[in-house]
């Protein structure tokens, strides 16, 4: 076989997310041939009610291998703040309300943490692969604080409020291409991609 040719594999990334799909398509490389829920015609909201990051992304990642076959894998995030107890953790998408907005998760979570001195907090993401059948779990971690007053612009979520250990930058204001390195999403695709090459 001529050494210049290159077969890639199919794999389905449980996210309606095309950024998401995106990035994860620049740290796979391409062997693999990735492909969103969009690309696949799959418009459904895929339940995510277990209670734990891991729980969730294995929900994501066997509601795609039950409906499509093929090799898939989902993410979930949360951020977990220390003197909060670990919340808003899994339930970090919707921490003030159903229909809520980024801004309403950050105006919660600092009045929650209004006067409090331990700002110590960490974004996990799990990453649930399905391969041939068998579940596979990669997890990434960012260590930081929580500030007191939202800055920058950039991102998306909690990152006006979230300060990376070892910058002075929050999140939304290093921008994406630093932040992409550094993420607890990154750090978690890169785990896949250690296994998966
Ligand atoms: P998901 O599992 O990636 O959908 O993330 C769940 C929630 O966690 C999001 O709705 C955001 O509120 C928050 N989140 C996830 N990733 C990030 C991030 O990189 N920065 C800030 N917030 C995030």
């Amino acid at each position: 076989m001529p050494s210049f040719l290159v077969y890639s594999m199919d794999i389905i990334f449980a996210t309606h997310n095309e950024h998401k799909a995106h990035e994860a398509r620049g740290i796979l490389g391409e062997k693999w041939n990735l492909k969103s829920l969009h690309d696949i015609g799959c418009e459904s909201e895929i339940p995510e009610t277990a209670d734990t990051l891991r729980g969730n992304a294995l929900q994501k990642a066997q509601y795609v291998f039950e409906h499509y076959h093929t090799n898939c894998f989902a993410d979930d995030t949360g951020l977990e703040i220390e003197a909060l107890d670990g919340r808003p953790g899994v339930y970090s998408a919707r921490y003030a309300g159903e229909h809520c907005t980024y801004q309403d998760n950050v105006d919660k979570v600092l009045a929650e943490m209004k006067g409090m001195t331990n700002r110590k907090a960490c974004f996990k993401t799990v990453v649930a692969l399905i391969l041939d059948g068998e579940p596979h779990f990669f997890e990434g971690r960012v260590d930081g604080q929580i500030i007191e007053k939202p800055r920058g612009t950039a991102g998306f979520g909690y990152d006006p409020v979230f300060m990376p250990d070892g910058y002075d930058q929050t999140f939304a204001e290093m921008g994406e291409d630093v932040k992409n390195h550094i993420s607890h999403r990154a750090r978690a695709m890169q785990a896949l991609q250690d296994f998966l090459k």
